[in-house]
This record gives structure tokens, sequence and C-alpha cells, in this order.
């Protein structure tokens, strides 16, 4: 069946459309994956090449998934067999399986906030860093995290249902304000703690030194993160964008979408580290779970710290779930596309088999990894570089051609875009896909092949 038989939804607002692109970018991926790769790859250093990333990257590639999703009008599968031949026809599924892979843990770890939102308002944070990671432990995995797991995915599977413009656009419209005002309020408190004198200077001026000596592990970081946190390489922005009616200037919205990002990371780290340097835990503590337990002991430490860890966590939960839907959306818009099945019914059962899906990763840390890692660094990254050759090498024209729509002529800034695209951007990604490749072996072979053995 194909997508004529049923009317297309569509944004009913430019601010819908850009708040829904600024909800699916902001999300654990600023608030939880940014401080601890700051932390993790020696501070300044590390938001300089991701800034410079963001720009020289993930704008150009934005662009790109934007172009791709106005033109067709169609979810990620069906785009690229609209506009790709051969082989090509098959990039699309590439997105569908990411987007099932990455919902299926974040939906784990967003459940987590939504426990450690809970904790807070019960007082239970522990200020001593070993009884806070036993807790982790406890409330990480197994059936406490099953259950937070599937309460937050039946609130993805809820608005999803509900569709474009009353369920999705409608949510962001509240979510993303929420999110902007907090946060900015929370690094305001913030900077009233006694550690931050320290904090600012570890996470805003650069030492020189350290890049030159860690390049090599803070370049992909980078470039990941970059990709990751503006939703690239999924078919998020590609089925986002194939809701927009009219002609907008696509490299506009795609700015602002970008800035807010952007903005909501920075910040972000203007809460969480003068937090960890007045509790005296060290930033560079790795590890995902790194940024709950160090996070939670501070918040166990400071006064009203029950508090504003509750509204920290309970953020973060929110922008997990504005996140947690565009990912469902490349999955249910496919399903309604192709296969002619109504939205619920859609919602519903993609939901329910993404929540099977991550009852392992629910039921132990080792497991999430190996989803986290696998998607992350390998389908997430070979989706986009496809996507990027594809677009770049064989569509210039009509890359340029849709950017135009609703901007006018570009001149050379069409070309400067395309070759943007060309080098820097297949090249980082090619990097990025090697690299992970060989982590994700290490993992396989190292703790991985451990844990198999322990069981
Ligand atoms: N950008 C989101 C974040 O920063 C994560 C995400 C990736 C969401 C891909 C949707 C698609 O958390």
């Amino acid at each position: 069946m194909s997508s004529v038989d049923i009317p297309r939804e569509q944004w009913a607002t430019r601010v819908g459309f850009i708040f829904a692109a600024v909800g699916s970018a902001v999300g654990l991926g600023n608030i939880w994956r940014f401080p601890f790769q700051v932390g993790q790859e020696g501070g300044a250093g590390f938001l300089l090449m991701y800034l410079l990333f963001i720009v020289l990257i993930g704008f150009p590639a934005m662009l790109v998934e934007f172009v791709v999703g106005r033109r067709t009008e169609r979810n990620p599968v069906g785009a690229l067999k609209e506009i790709g031949s051969g082989v090509w026809q098959y990039v699309g599924w590439i997105f569908i399986a990411t987007g099932f892979v990455i919902l299926s843990y974040y939906s784990v770890v967003a459940g987590w906030t939504i426990r450690y939102t809970i904790l807070g308002l019960q007082d239970g944070y522990i200020a001593d860093a070993a009884e806070a990671e036993g807790q982790f432990v406890t409330l990480a995995s197994g059936l406490d995290a099953i259950l937070f797991h599937a309460l937050f995915m039946a609130a993805v599977i809820a608005i999803v249902a509900v569709g474009i413009e009353r369920g999705i656009e409608l949510a962001v419209k509240v979510m993303v304000p929420a999110i902007i005002v907090i946060t900015i309020g929370l690094a305001i408190y913030a900077a009233t703690l006694p550690g931050a004198g320290e904090a600012y200077s570890y996470y805003l001026s650069p030492e020189w030194g350290v890049i030159a000596d860690n390049w090599q592990s803070i370049v992909p970081a980078a470039a990941g993160q970059a990709f990751f946190t503006l939703s690239l390489g999924m078919g998020v922005m590609i089925t986002y964008a194939s809701y927009l009616g009219e002609d907008r200037n696509l490299a506009e919205d795609g700015a602002i979408i970008i800035g807010f990002d952007t903005s909501i990371a920075f910040i972000t780290g203007l809460i969480v580290f003068p937090i960890l340097f007045t509790a005296g835990v060290d930033p560079a503590d790795p590890g995902a779970g790194a940024i709950f337990v160090s996070l939670a002991a501070a918040f166990g430490d400071l006064t009203l710290g029950w508090l504003i860890g509750a509204v920290f966590f309970g953020t973060v939960a929110i922008a997990a779930l504005s996140s947690a839907i565009s990912l469902m959306e490349v999955v249910v818009s496919y399903i309604i596309d192709e296969r002619g099945i109504s939205r619920p019914t859609a919602a519903i059962g993609i939901g329910g088999a993404m929540f099977l899906l991550g009852v392992p990763s629910a039921y132990d840390l080792v497991l999430l990894d190996l989803f986290d890692l696998f998607a992350d660094q390998i389908l997430l990254v070979l989706g986009g570089l496809l996507l990027m050759i594809l677009v770049g090498w064989s569509l210039p024209d009509l890359a340029v051609d849709e950017l135009q729509r609703g901007i006018g002529d570009l001149g050379s800034l069409g070309p400067a875009w395309i070759w943007a695209v060309r080098i820097p951007v297949i090249l980082v990604l090619l990097v990025a896909l090697v690299l992970g490749i060989l982590d994700y072996y290490e993992f396989l072979t190292g703790p991985f092949a451990e844990w198999v053995g322990d069981q």
C-alpha cells in the first residue's frame, strides 16, 4: 500500500516544527551524555571541539536530512526508496533499525530519571559515594528499572498515538519552554554554590596541552556527540521535515534548532560542574551511571538538595520524553506510510516491541552497553554516512534546489554546503565509524565476554 491512500499529517505552525525538532535534539544527550563526556575527555578542550563540530558537521548534515524529508514527504524508508536507486533504497532501513534499538534502551535510562525524581521527593539521595553507587545499581537494573521503563514507554506511546498536531506538537509546546526555563533557573542556582568558580575554570578555560595529548579520543567523541545530540543519523529530521507543508527557510530553522540545543547543553555544564565541585566529586569519573551516582551523591550533600535534585531529574525526564517521541515517530511514520496501518495501532505495536527489546537493558547494565555502543557508534554513524554520500555525491542538484525553496538563490553558498557534506562531514563520519567498530570489538571481547563467562 502506498502513502497516497492516507492524507498526510502536517505541523500546524512553524513554532510547532521548531519546538518538535528542539524537543528531539534536547534530551539525555545534552543533560546526561554531554557532561560525562566533558568530564571523561578532560573539560574545556572537549567543549571547544564539540562546538566546532556542531557548526562544521552538524549544521550541514541537518540540512541534508531536512531537504530529503521535505522533498519526499515520506518516512525515511519511503524517502530513500524515492531518491535512491539500487542498494541505496535500503538505507532507510538502517534508520528504522537504529531508532528501534536506541529507543529500547533510551527508555530504560529515561526510566531511571523518573525513579531519581521520585527518590528526591522521598529525600532519598545518599551523600556517601559508595552507598550512592550501591543505590544506583539496585535502582538501575531489575524489577524497578523494568517498571519505570514500562511507564516511560507508555507515555511515549500515548503522545505518538494521538498524532502530529494534537499529540507531538501540543506536547512539545509545553515541554520545551519548561526545559528552557528550568535549566536557566538551575544554572543561576548553581552559580551561587561555593564550588562554582573552580568549576567554571575547569569547564571554560581550555588547556591546549590536554587537547594536543588527547586529540585522538577527543575528536571522535566530539563528532559523535555532535551527531547524537542533534538527533542526526537516524531519520528523525527527515521524518519531522516530511510533515512541513509550506516552503520555509530551512537554514534559518536549522540554525535556531542548533542554537537551542547547544545552549541547553552548554548551560547544563554550568549546572552540573558547580554541583560536582561543591560536593567534592571528581567530574572525570567515567561511565554512563556516573552522572546519576555523582549527582545524586552531590544532591545528598547540599542543603535542599532533595528538591534541586527532583527538579533536575524531572527536567531530564521531560527532555527525554520529547526526544523519545521523535524516535518512535520515525518507525511509526514508516508503518503508517508504507503499510497503511492506523496511527494508534502502529504506536502501540511498535512501543510494545521496543519495550520488550529494552527489557534486557533494564536487566543488566552490560546489556545496555551492548545495545548503546552498537546503535550509537555503529548504526547511527553508518546510516548518517550513507545518507551523506548519497545526497552529497549523487544528488547535489536536487539538494540545493530543495534548500532554495523558501530561501531563494543561494549563490555560492549552495556549493559550499555540498562540499562541506562531501568532505568534512563524510570524513569525520568515516573515522568515527572505524573507531566505533574497533571500540565495539574491544567491548565484545572484553567486558561482554567476561559477563557471558560469569553467567
Ligand atoms: N538528540 C537526543 C539527545 O540529545 C537523542 C536522540 C538521538 C533523539 C537521535 C532522537 C534521535 O538526547
